[in-house]
């Protein structure tokens, strides 16, 4: 498997929300694969500082584009830096959740959200993915959530775009899978990140999310890739799926979600 990504795809990956978690570990992932990268997100000192590190580690090269994802003209704003350089690998990471009542947060917070999560990916799969289709060769990775398997109260909203995510890439893996470009969407359970972290989530007994940690869920990504539409990260996870969109109606589900994440949050 060694340096095969960058045999297959090209050699610069981007990674959009990459100053930490699991954007951080998809960046050093693709680096040990020896590919150039450009890293975005709006703080540029844990940006800076990572990719310091791997440029000295891997010997890579890394540009940092500091930008809020949920401007309206982000992607443009990115186009302008990279300008007419290739990229060959997509990584779209970044999100914004809020958790708690919907009407809790005014329409602008759920607008920047949708914005982040759902529009500015959007566009720039639409940009990155012309231009990879033109080349018959790239590769598209959209986090998305198990939250957006169905509805989840408290997390209304991100549980919307995440859902609006994985029908997006499941869409296009189907409308490219003769293309040579390869789309997925990794539907993340729990996962040990700083955000995940400092959210402080209560145990909630036999619901409880297991959580695993970002290096696996980044390897589990690029083992999927190619293979099909979307996965689920972890057998917990997966086991957890089946019993509730197979096995349970869809009411029984959506209460169990709510209620698992009321309580995780306290609300
Ligand atoms: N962790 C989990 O348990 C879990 C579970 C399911 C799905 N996921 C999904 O996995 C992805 C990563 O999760 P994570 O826990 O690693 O997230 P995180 O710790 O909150 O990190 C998100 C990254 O995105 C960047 N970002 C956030 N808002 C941004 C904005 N407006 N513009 C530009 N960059 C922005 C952040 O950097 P700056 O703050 O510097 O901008 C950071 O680098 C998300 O899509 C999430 O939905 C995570």
């Amino acid at each position: 498997m060694a340096l095969y990504l960058k045999q297959r795809y090209g050699k610069t990956a981007l990674v959009a929300g990459a100053s930490e978690g699991l954007g951080a570990a998809f960046a050093e992932y693709l680096a040990a694969e020896d590919l150039d990268l450009v890293l975005i997100a709006r703080r540029l000192q844990p940006l800076h500082q990572l990719a310091d590190r791997l440029k000295e580690k891997y010997k890579v090269d890394v540009t940092c584009i500091s930008c809020d994802l949920g401007d309206q003209n982000s992607t443009k704003k990115i186009k302008a830096v990279l300008t007419d350089r290739s990229v060959n690998i997509l990584v779209y990471n970044a999100a914004i959740s809020y958790i708690g009542p919907f009407l809790e947060n005014p329409p602008e917070n759920h607008n920047h959200a949708a914005r982040v999560n759902m529009i500015t990916p959007l566009n720039m799969v639409h940009y990155f993915g012309n231009k990879m289709l033109a080349r018959n060769k790239g590769a598209i990775i959209l986090m998305t959530s198990m939250a957006g398997m169905q509805g989840s109260g408290y997390l209304s909203v991100y549980a919307a775009t995440k859902a609006f995510l994985r029908i997006l890439a499941e869409s296009l893996w189907f409308e490219w899978r003769k293309s040579g470009v390869d789309i997925i969407g990794c539907c993340a359970g729990a996962t040990s990140t700083p955000g995940y972290i400092n959210s402080d989530p209560a145990e909630t007994g036999f619901f409880t999310p297991r959580v695993i940690p970002p290096e696996k869920v980044v390897k589990l990504c690029f083992h999927n890739l190619g293979k099909r539409p979307s996965f689920i990260t972890g057998r917990g996870n997966i086991i957890a799926s089946v019993i509730m969109h197979r096995l349970m109606p869809k009411k029984m589900a959506v209460n169990i979600m709510g209620k698992t994440t009321r309580k995780m949050y306290r609300l």
